[in-house]
């Protein structure tokens, strides 16, 4: 049993472990930062040498939807703590590990399990918590989208249910682009499970990720919650591009906005890092959705903080202090992919690396496609205008060769 009183050494009967599901370039950088702290990581992935593979202390392949398969691995492994890095997971397994106190799943086995599905977060924030955000409807035929998308009005936004990252997702205009949206959210679910959302598009003026951490207080022992600097970015067909930070806000913006990743994080529980997702509009500030664990937004911090988000999610998820200094302003800039047949080559880093207060992350994907992200760019400066600008420059100059 894990205390933050007794961290444990790596290989050995008092190891501390960690089971990290999803081994990308997110799940990559948590696993530094526990191995900084002598924690033992295994990752897992359901294909070999993804990122966090290459540093783990052991890597593991499984369909990680696989109930029998997660509960296998838990067995075999024995970690304290199971760490999600993605959303399709076999969550009701999950619960049944949490439940027979196998494991602590992060930042908790319901966490998981509602976020993986839109509707379980919406229903969470929306009509329980009463937080604002966009007004939706759901759709499990083309019939019931067209009735929903009538109701809810043009423009709207419809996504899969389940699914990350943009993918199946559509800004329909009016109802002549209904039907090409339903198919393209078809092809874009992560499961095969014909279920939309049909969003109220919000003319946001910006949008941001506000980093929301739970641990425990050294000062009080009891549960606290701390937020880092706002994160501004920009999306592109619901993938980002860019980020930055600090977002410049309004000081009512930023005060709502904390209250609202207060009470979303407040509601799922546990320890850990969380990125909230919100839309701004003057002060008001809109729900948008949440991810309980590192958000790819968030890269920026390992330039912009003290402590990045994958050092504070490492931090937080053993219980130990946290500290959200900012120390310099910050942005990022992602490496896209190209289609390839066999694995990539990077040149024009050392042109990159020569932008001022800058430096580059590349992932080793094993294989590249288009708009796969392939890497970062991590930049600092005494403003955020001209980190951006350092971020893009930088990005541009990385080439991505393909086979
Ligand atoms: N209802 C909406 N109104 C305006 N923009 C939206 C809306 N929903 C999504 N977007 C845009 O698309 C991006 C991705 O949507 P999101 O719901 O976060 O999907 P994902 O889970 O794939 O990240 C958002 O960050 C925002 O830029
Ligand atoms: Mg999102």
């Amino acid at each position: 049993m894990y205390t933050p009183e007794a961290l444990g050494t790596p290989f050995s009967h008092n190891a501390t472990k960690v089971l990290l599901l999803g081994s990308g370039e997110l799940g990559r950088e948590v696993t530094i930062a526990f191995q900084r702290l002598g924690v033992e990581v295994h990752a897992a992935d359901r294909y070999a040498d993804a990122p966090a593979h290459h540093v783990a202390s052991e890597s593991h392949v499984i369909d990680m939807t696989d109930a029998t398969a997660v509960r296998a691995l838990v067995e075999k492994v024995r970690p304290d703590f199971i760490v999600p890095e993605i959303e399709a997971l076999a969550t009701d397994e999950l619960q049944r590990i949490e439940d027979e106190e196998l494991a602590t799943v992060i930042p908790t086995a319901r966490a998981a399990r509602l976020t993986m599905n839109r509707e379980g977060i919406r229903n969470l924030a929306h009509e329980e918590l009463g937080l604002p955000n966009s007004a939706h409807r759901y759709a499990s035929t083309f019939e019931e989208l067209q009735h929903g998308a009538e109701e809810i009005g043009f423009p709207c936004v419809i996504k899969p249910v389940m699914s990350s990252s943009g993918k199946g997702q559509s800004y329909v205009g009016g109802p002549e682009e209904l039907e090409a949206a339903w198919d393209y959210a078809l092809t874009g679910a992560r499961v095969s499970n014909a279920r939309v959302i049909i969003e109220q598009f919000i003319p946001f003026d910006y949008e941001i990720t506000l980093l929301t951490v739970r641990s425990i207080d050294p000062e009080t022992g009891r549960d606290a919650t701390w937020f880092c600097e706002p994160i501004g970015h920009r999306q592109d067909r619901g993938d980002y591009v860019e980020s930055w930070q600090p977002a410049e806000m309004s000081e009512t913006a930023l005060d709502n906005a904390r209250s609202v990743a207060a009470r979303i994080t407040g509601a799922l529980g546990g320890r850990g890092v969380f990125g909230v997702e919100l839309f701004v509009k003057g002060d008001d500030v809109y729900f948008s959705e949440v991810s309980p664990r590192p958000h790819d937004t968030g890269m920026v911090t390992m330039g912009s903080q003290r402590l990045s988000e994958f050092d504070l999610h490492a931090r937080a998820i053993l219980g130990l202090p946290i500290d959200t200094t900012l120390v310099s302003p910050g942005a990022s800039a992602v490496v896209y992919g190209v289609d390839s047949e066999g694995p990539v080559s990077f040149s024009g880093v050392r042109e990159a690396m020569s932008v001022p207060e800058t430096d580059v992350r590349l992932f080793g994907k094993p294989e590249s496609y288009d708009r796969r992200r392939m890497g970062v760019v991590v930049s600092t400066a005494e403003t955020v205008d001209e980190a951006r600008a350092r971020a893009a420059e930088a990005a541009n100059r990385v080439v991505v060769n393909g086979s």
